[in-house]
């Protein structure tokens, strides 16, 4: 007599499905134990009003980071303004589904509005004035989630590819020594919480070094850098999975775990030799920019599924030091890459298409946890 476990085995064959006896369900499952698998989320998946992206993210995921929601120009306008609403619904998502909750960002030289750096006649404040707008800011948003955000990236590509600091509003006034009192008031805010520092690029070795030097001097001023995240805003041939390995390593040496914070993987025509994630960049979208505009050929859906594999077999390989994997986006319709650095392109970075179906991508990465 066949057995019943034979026989659905049987079926299913028989019917084109393949089967496995313990495949994991969902990315969460398939990395448990090893790192949080995270996504950035968006207002529509924030609110359900994108009840089929919210769907994903709650199934899926075991971390999420909130894609726009914790901007300074997001959460504090105006100088006496906060708007707490919809971080507020972020955060009850992210607990009600027990995930691992980041905010985003506190220091950034982008989405930070020009009143911060004015006064009222337009001209730029003291270093007294700014700092005392940068603790209040830090001390009104993390304080308000103490306990609840678990892990804040304090802040966000201080660095040139260079490896030298960026030349920002904030180092302008108050001097390269900024981040130094960010770290120590988001510490202050919630001792509870870890403290991360994010850029991307980290992978060219200048900029490396000087993210290194940057984590000695904090650390060197007694603060606790808990995360170093490498964004991951990576193409099909960039970086080298020998250059990520060496950005692990390194990087994990100094004592901090490692998070990959923002992955998608750019699979369109690259413009400009440099890797970057400079979100100035615009440029004017043409036929040849733009390859695919209905839909991602096999071949390439296969390349992309090989490269996001890759990837997290990488990951995986350095698990003793790996927090936290995060996929900068649902599906590919919700994606920045969308819009740049080229405007109007059809993009296919993530896992899950426009329809809403998991990609060959999406079944590679849960394939390379085993
Ligand atoms: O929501 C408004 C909409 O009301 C308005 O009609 C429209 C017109 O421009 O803009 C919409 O806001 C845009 C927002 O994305 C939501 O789509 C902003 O203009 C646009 O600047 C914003 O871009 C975000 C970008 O950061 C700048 O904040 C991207 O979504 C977001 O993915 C991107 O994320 C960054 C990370 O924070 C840091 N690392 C690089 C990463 C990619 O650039």
């Amino acid at each position: 007599m066949i057995k019943p476990r034979l026989l659905i085995l049987t079926l299913a064959l028989a019917a084109g499905i393949s089967m496995t006896a313990q495949e994991p369900a969902t990315l969460k499952d398939a990395y448990h134990g090893a790192f949080y698998v995270g996504v950035a989320i968006n207002a529509d998946q924030i609110t359900g009003k994108d009840a089929r992206g919210t769907k994903i993210v709650t199934e899926q995921f075991s971390s999420i980071t909130p894609e726009n929601a914790l901007k300074w120009e997001r959460v504090h306008p105006q100088p006496d303004t906060y708007d707490f609403s919809l971080p507020d619904q972020y955060v009850t998502l992210g607990e009600k589904h027990h995930m691992f909750i980041v905010g985003h960002t506190l220091v950034w030289h982008q989405q930070t509005p020009a009143w911060v750096f004015q006064d009222a006649q337009g001209k730029p404040i003291s270093r007294e004035a700014l700092l005392k707008r940068l603790h209040d800011h830090i001390f009104t948003v993390v304080g308000r989630y103490k306990g609840r955000i678990q892990s804040w990236d304090v802040v966000n590509e201080a660095l040139n590819d260079d490896g030298t600091l960026r030349n920002s509003k904030w180092k302008q006034i108050l001097g390269d020594d900024y981040l130094i009192k960010a770290y120590q008031w988001a510490h202050e805010a919630d001792p509870s919480a870890e403290l991360n520092y994010n850029d991307y690029s980290l992978e060219l070795p200048a900029k490396r070094q000087g993210a290194m030097k940057l984590i000695q001097k904090l650390q060197a001023a007694g603060i606790k850098v808990a995360v170093v995240g490498i964004q991951g805003h990576d193409s099909l041939d960039w970086p080298s999975l020998a250059s990520e390995e060496e950005t692990i390593d390194t990087l994990s040496k100094l004592g901090v775990k490692i998070a990959i914070t923002e992955l998608d993987i750019d699979v369109l025509p690259a413009v400009g030799a440099n890797p970057t994630a400079d979100i100035s960049l615009h440029i004017k979208s043409n036929p040849k920019l733009n390859p695919y505009p209905n839909e991602l050929p096999d071949a390439m859906q296969k390349q992309l599924a090989r490269r996001y594999a890759d990837l997290f077999g990488t990951f995986l390989k350095h698990r003793d030091v790996m927090s936290r994997v995060t996929l900068w986006g649902v599906t590919d319709a919700d994606s920045w890459r969308n819009d740049w650095p080229v405007v109007g392109r059809t993009s296919y970075p993530l896992l899950w298409d426009r329809a809403g179906k998991p990609k060959p991508a999406y079944e590679a990465v849960i394939k390379a946890s085993r």
